[in-house]
C-alpha cells in the first residue's frame, strides 16, 4: 500500500489554508465568527497538531478543510483552502465529495454519530474503499479485514459481521480509523479522536492511530484540547485561541520555548497533570481575561 499515489508535487503543500474566516449562524439573527483569519499548512506525510480550549475554532477549522461545514446559506467562508494545490473555497459539493472520497479521511470524537446503526461494520468499511480498487468480492472482504486489523481490531471477520451498537467505545473508534484508512487518504483529520474514551483505551487507540499513519505515510491533523496528547504525536503544533492561531511552530519549540502566554498557560496545566488528567478547559478567569485582552491587542 502506498499513499504516495495521492501525493501532490513536492513544492505544493497537501493543505494550505490562508486567511480562513468562517462565520456560522447561531440563531435567527445572530452569528459567530468561529474562525478569524487562520493560516495553516500541512505538508505531505507531516503530522500537525491543533490545540486550544473549547470554542477556540479547532473543529470548525478541521471541518472547513474536509468540506464538512454546515450547508446553510448563512454560513460564510472566505480566504483560501487549497487541497493538493486546488482552491476549494466556493468549490461545488461534487468537488468536495471527491476530496473526501480520495484524499481526506476524518475521525470524530463520537463514532456512533458517524456510523450507520443499521449496517454491519464490514460493509461500512467496504463502502469506504474506492470503487476502482480491490476488484472482486473476495478481494474486498480481505481488504476490509486488513483495514480492521490495521486499526487494531483482533478477529476482524467477527467484528466485520457486527453492528456498531454491538461494539465497545474503543472498538467503534477503531472502526472509524479503519473507515478512514480504507480510502488510503493523503490526510487524516482526527478531531478529539479519543476524548470520549477512558484513559487506558485512549492510549491504545492513539498508539494504533500513530502506527497506522506512520505505516501508510499519511499526513495527520490531530485536533485536541489536550496538549499532552498532541505533543507526543506531531511534528508541528498550531495553538488556537478565540478563532485565531496565536502560535505555531515545531512541536519541540512550542513545548520548550512557547512565545504566547496562552501556550504557556496550556503548558502549565499539562505540567500539573495528575494521573486522572486535568481539564485544560479550566483556565482561571483572571488569566482568561488577560489573554482575551492580549489577543484583542494583537489583532
Ligand atoms: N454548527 C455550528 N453552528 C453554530 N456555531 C457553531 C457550530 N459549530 C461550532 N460553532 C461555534 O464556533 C466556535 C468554534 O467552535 P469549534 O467547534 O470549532 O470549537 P473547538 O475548538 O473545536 O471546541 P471543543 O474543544 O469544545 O471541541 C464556537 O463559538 C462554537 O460555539
Ligand atoms: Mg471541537
Amino acid at each position: 500500500m502506498n499513499a504516495a499515489t495521492n501525493a501532490p508535487a513536492d513544492d505544493v503543500p497537501l493543505v494550505s489554508v490562508a486567511g480562513l474566516r468562517v462565520v456560522l449562524p447561531t440563531g435567527e439573527r445572530s452569528e459567530v465568527e468561529a474562525v478569524r483569519r487562520v493560516d495553516l499548512v500541512i505538508r505531505d506525510g507531516e503530522r500537525v497538531g491543533v490545540v486550544g480550549e473549547s470554542g477556540s475554532g479547532k473543529s470548525v477549522t478541521g471541518r472547513a478543510i474536509a468540506g464538512l461545514l454546515p450547508t446553510s446559506p448563512r454560513v460564510r467562508v472566505s480566504g483560501s483552502i487549497r487541497v493538493g494545490g486546488r482552491e476549494m473555497i466556493d468549490a461545488p459539493p461534487a468537488a468536495w465529495d471527491e476530496i473526501r472520497r480520495t484524499r481526506v479521511g476524518m475521525i470524530f470524537q463520537d463514532p456512533l454519530t458517524y456510523l450507520n446503526p443499521t449496517m454491519r461494520v464490514g460493509k461500512q468499511v467496504a463502502e469506504s474503499i474506492p470503487a476502482d480498487r480491490e476488484g472482486g468480492d473476495a478481494a474486498r472482504t480481505r481488504a476490509v479485514h486488513r483495514f480492521l486489523e490495521q486499526a487494531g481490531l483482533e478477529n476482524p471477520a467477527e467484528v466485520a459481521a457486527r453492528f456498531p451498537h454491538e461494539l465497545s467505545g474503543g472498538m467503534r473508534q477503531r472502526v472509524l480509523i479503519a473507515i478512514a484508512i480504507a480510502k488510503l487518504p493523503s490526510l487524516i483529520i482526527a478531531d478529539e479522536p479519543t476524548t470520549a474514551l477512558d484513559a487506558t483505551v485512549q492510549q491504545r487507540v492513539l498508539k494504533t492511530l500513530d502506527a497506522t499513519v506512520a505505516e501508510l505515510g499519511t499526513s495527520l491533523m490531530l485536533i485536541s484540547h489536550d496538549l499532552a496528547v498532541v505533543a507526543g504525536m506531531t511534528d508541528r503544533i498550531y495553538v488556537m485561541y478565540g478563532g485565531r492561531v496565536v502560535e505555531d511552530g515545531p512541536t519541540e519549540q512550542v513545548l520548550h520555548e512557547p512565545r504566547h502566554p496562552y501556550t504557556r498557560a496550556l503548558l502549565r496545566s499539562v505540567r500539573s497533570l495528575t494521573d486522572d488528567g486535568v481539564d485544560l478547559y479550566s483556565i482561571p478567569p483572571e488569566l482568561r481575561r488577560e489573554l482575551a485582552e492580549e489577543v484583542a491587542d494583537a489583532s
